[in-house]
């Protein structure tokens, strides 16, 4: 063996044993799920094809249709332009298309081409995309066009700023009888948010255009068709131990007809087939199941798919292609072919390279299996006899054939009632392990209510609390989530996983409010809740001490919480003060040996109705420390977060 190759090796084994090593708990603590933080990533206010999915260009494929969006069409996004009193037409065809997946395609038809040129920089017959509200081109970033053609044709293909100015061109000979993809790419030398992609034909005759297509080179791990880095980057800031995907209502789908298909979303991006999105968009699924999975591993956290159970949203009043509104199921010989979609989701995932669906995975890029521990069946239905035998069918399927996976059942969208009831009772009479808890509510609900899981049955089956948040971004909504999120901590032996909803909203283009994250072209704005997941998630731990702070007086305002991290040895309080008073809080250490003598503290604090906005993003974590006794006092703020890090002694040799 050469020596670096050992080296190497020797390397590789220490960090594996470090990593491996655990620090034994302190008697007196009960131990608590280790993947209760994670997130919920929907495709809801444009978090998906206009945010995370790094695509520049909208209606990429031509797809965009009125059934999705009122007054959309397949030229949506684009605008017809003829440069230098150039003279033409374009027109949206379907005959042979690039894939019967993707069946509109463009024609540009070039009669007269750059006739005055003028002042005018360009010329030629074309089409123009400004993006996703303009386009955000970056000084000195390299971004890579790709598109898909027919015919014999020069093409002129430039990057320009809004009014027009090219900031990059190149000429495309397009030369083929079928199709075929060209590619190229620039470095733009000038920094704008307003930029726009221009395709022109610049010799009469005509060409048939698809999947035009703007990525910048720089997507997180410089992935091709991937995802904005720095969003990725606020999310791995997340440390995430799960991610549940793709949906929300977004898996029920508007109506029978575009129920989620997982299918639609692997494979060659040219070959995927689009879907209306129940948010009143479209999805073009370039960023589907396989996008996911690799975003998991990415974020080093668990895969939750979660997968429709047959009916539609109760809420789906948008009419599409159902009369009326309504949950509507899909018959049983329907369900029979959709259980075996999803196991052949699971073959897709996890099987081996030459299995069935295991082989368009490796095709794929990824030869090696998925992990995947966890699937969740349904999303907030009310629990009628057609949901019960969905979700039994795709139960039993799933359990008998991957008794492995754990499968999470539903229980409707509130935190008690019939659906809440049925859909408990249902995961027990199954023998389901996990059960999936959403509900939105105020502030002072969440506080009232922090001893929910105080009374929860301890045999079982745990909780996913897969969706929650205060419905507003204000410091005083975040510190009510804090509060409550003491109590799950409290509660992990039976809480095992939970996620706060939705994650991002884009700016002027939600469906819903809050989110954790807003973000535009350009910026990202984390709310304050934003960072209370965060601080709760960087500073977990896997064994909970009931007894160990105590406060003066009854603070029902207050949250509170101590946990053991067993990986770090490090000891974690986290003090959540709602009210306007300060709390005198008093941590009683003395059971833990090893600590170090200076703690790190991190402060979340402001006045109750503080927001964070693009400009300013005032609400966010502070620094200090502090000197570390057996018997702590800590003087609490009003309206503040704190967590309190005592970091474990190092050994002495
Ligand atoms: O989180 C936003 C939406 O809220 C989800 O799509 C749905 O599951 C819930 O009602």
């Amino acid at each position: 063996m050469k020596r670096t190759t050992l080296l190497l090796f020797i390397f590789s084994v220490a960090t594996l044993l470090s990593q491996a090593k655990t620090y034994p708990a302190t008697a007196g603590g009960k131990a608590i799920s280790r993947e209760l933080w994670g997130i919920f990533f929907e495709d809801i206010n444009y978090a998906g094809d206009g945010g995370l999915y790094a695509e520049m260009v909208q209606n990429h494929s031509f797809e965009y249709s009125l059934a999705e969006h009122e007054g959309w069409g397949p030229t949506t996004a684009w605008r017809f332009v003829k440069p230098g009193h150039s003279a033409g037409d374009v027109t949206v065809n379907m005959d042979r298309p690039l894939h019967p997946n993707n069946p509109h395609y463009v024609t540009l038809e070039a009669e007269v081409v750059g006739l005055f040129r003028g002042d005018s920089p360009l010329h030629g017959v074309g089409l123009q995309n400004a993006g996703f509200d303009g386009m955000s081109l970056k000084a000195g970033e390299r971004y890579n066009v790709s598109l898909w053609a027919r015919g014999r044709m020069p093409l002129v293909v430039a990057l320009l700023d809004g009014k027009g100015k090219p900031l990059g061109s190149d000429t495309i000979r397009v030369d083929n009888d079928g199709w075929q993809q060209y590619t190229t790419h620039f470095t733009c030398d000038t920094t704008v948010t307003d930029g726009q992609l221009a395709v022109l034909a610049v010799e009469r005759g005509r060409v048939d255009l698809d999947m035009i297509s703007l990525f910048p080179q720089h997507t997180y791990k410089e992935r091709p068709n991937g995802l904005r880095a720095d969003m990725m980057e606020a999310l791995r800031s997340l440390h995430p131990r799960f991610m549940r995907f793709p949906g929300g209502c977004l898996v029920h789908g508007p109506g029978l007809k575009h129920m989620y298909n997982w299918k639609n979303g692997i494979g060659p991006v040219e070959t995927r087939k689009s879907q209306p999105n129940c948010w009143e968009y479209h999805n073009t699924m370039g960023l589907g199941y396989y996008e996911y999975f690799l975003m998991c591993e990415d974020l080093r956290c668990k895969p939750v798919p979660v997968i429709h159970a047959g009916v539609t949203c109760q809420g789906d009043a948008k009419g599409w292609n159902i009369p009326g509104t309504g949950q509507h199921s899909l018959t049983e010989a329907e369900m029979r072919v959709y259980v075996q979609d999803i196991l052949d989701m699971i073959e897709w995932a996890t099987g081996s390279a030459d299995s069935r669906w295991g082989r368009l995975r490796a095709e794929a890029g990824h030869p090696e299996p998925f992990q995947l521990e966890y699937i969740a069946i349904g999303n907030e239905e009310n629990v009628t006899d057609s949901l019960v035998r969905n979700l039994t069918m795709l139960y039993q399927a799933i359990h008998s054939r991957y008794p492995a996976i754990t499968v999470i059942g539903t229980c409707g969208y509130t935190a008690n009632g019939k659906s809440h009831d049925r859909g408990w009772a249902l995961t027990r009479e199954l023998g389901m392990k996990v059960v999936d808890e959403h509900y939105f509510q105020r502030p002072d609900w969440f506080i009232k209510n922090q001893h929910r899981y105080d009374s929860y049955d301890r045999t079982g089956p745990q909780v996913y609390f897969g969706e929650y948040a205060t419905k507003d971004c204000r410091l005083i909504n975040a510190l009510a989530e804090a509060v409550y999120m003491t109590g799950l901590e409290r509660n992990g032996d039976i809480v095992r996983m939970a996620s706060y909803a939705p994650l991002f909203g884009k700016r002027d283009h939600c469906q819903w409010n809050p989110n954790l994250i807003y973000f535009d072209n350009e910026r990202l704005c984390p709310t304050p809740s934003y960072y209370v997941q965060q601080l709760f998630s960087t500073h977990a731990g896997d064994y909970y001490y009931g007894d160990v702070i105590q406060v003066e007086g009854d603070v029902p305002t207050l949250g509170r919480s101590c946990v053991f991290d067993s990986q770090s040895g490090d000891v974690i309080l986290k003090l959540a003060n709602a009210d306007s008073v300060t709390v005198q809080v008093r941590a009683d250490l003395s059971r833990f040996k090893h600590m170090g003598k200076t703690a790190q503290v991190i402060t979340l604090t402001g006045t109750p109705d503080a927001q964070n906005t693009f400009d300013d993003a005032r609400i966010r974590p502070q620094e200090s420390t502090m000197k570390v006794t057996r018997s702590l006092s800590i003087e609490l703020p009003p309206h503040t977060l704190q967590v309190i890090r005592i970091t474990r002694k190092a050994a002495s040799h």
